[in-house]
């Protein structure tokens, strides 16, 4: 396993490869962009941040359901990509899925949960863009709520509240 991060160009040529559409290359490009802002406001390594925001979504080639995540690990993996990046796609669900929450959605039962900073910021980057478009926090939060999933709203504004704090700033200022 080598630990030399891919290219920008690498993990866009990987997305089309693996049959990753052209909206979900341009949703990939907003959450990177929004990311590497938030990750310049701390010491996260901007590189992987940006590498693992660029090719978070991988696994939406194979499917668009809750499994895309753990999908696109495992082709992460068979692709040979570092540790690092595999984590962050693996764990990028909403603020993450725990043991009981991965089980009852028919997912290998362990935690999906972001834990480094790298992880957490591509994780609620992609929690505030909505297609290519930056929301607020509360307008996920609510969309989460409606649907039911309480435990994941609230694990997204607390995320959402413990990255504002690192960043000295609301992340919904960011433009
Ligand atoms: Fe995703």
């Amino acid at each position: 396993m080598t630990e030399v991060l891919p290219t920008r160009k690498d993990c866009l040529s990987l997305l089309k490869d693996t049959n990753c559409s052209e909206n979900v290359i341009a949703h990939c490009k907003a959450v990177e962009n929004l990311a590497i802002k938030i990750a310049k406001m701390t010491d996260a390594n901007k590189e992987l941040v940006s590498r693992g925001a660029l090719i978070h979504d991988i696994g939406r080639g194979r499917t668009h359901g809750v499994k895309h995540a753990y999908e696109g690990a495992k082709i992460a993996k068979k692709l040979g990509l570092p540790d690092n990046i595999i984590l962050i796609i693996e764990r990028h669900i909403g603020a993450g899925l725990t043991k009981d929450e991965a089980k009852s959605v028919g997912l290998p039962a362990k935690d999906y949960i972001p834990i480094t900073l790298e992880e957490k910021i591509v994780a609620h980057a992609d929690n505030l863009i909505d297609e290519n478009e930056k929301k607020p926090v509360a307008v996920v939060v609510k969309r989460f709520r409606k649907l039911g999933y309480n435990a994941a709203a609230d694990k997204i504004l607390a995320l959402h509240k413990e990255l504002s704090k690192i960043c000295k700033k609301d992340l919904d200022s960011i433009k």
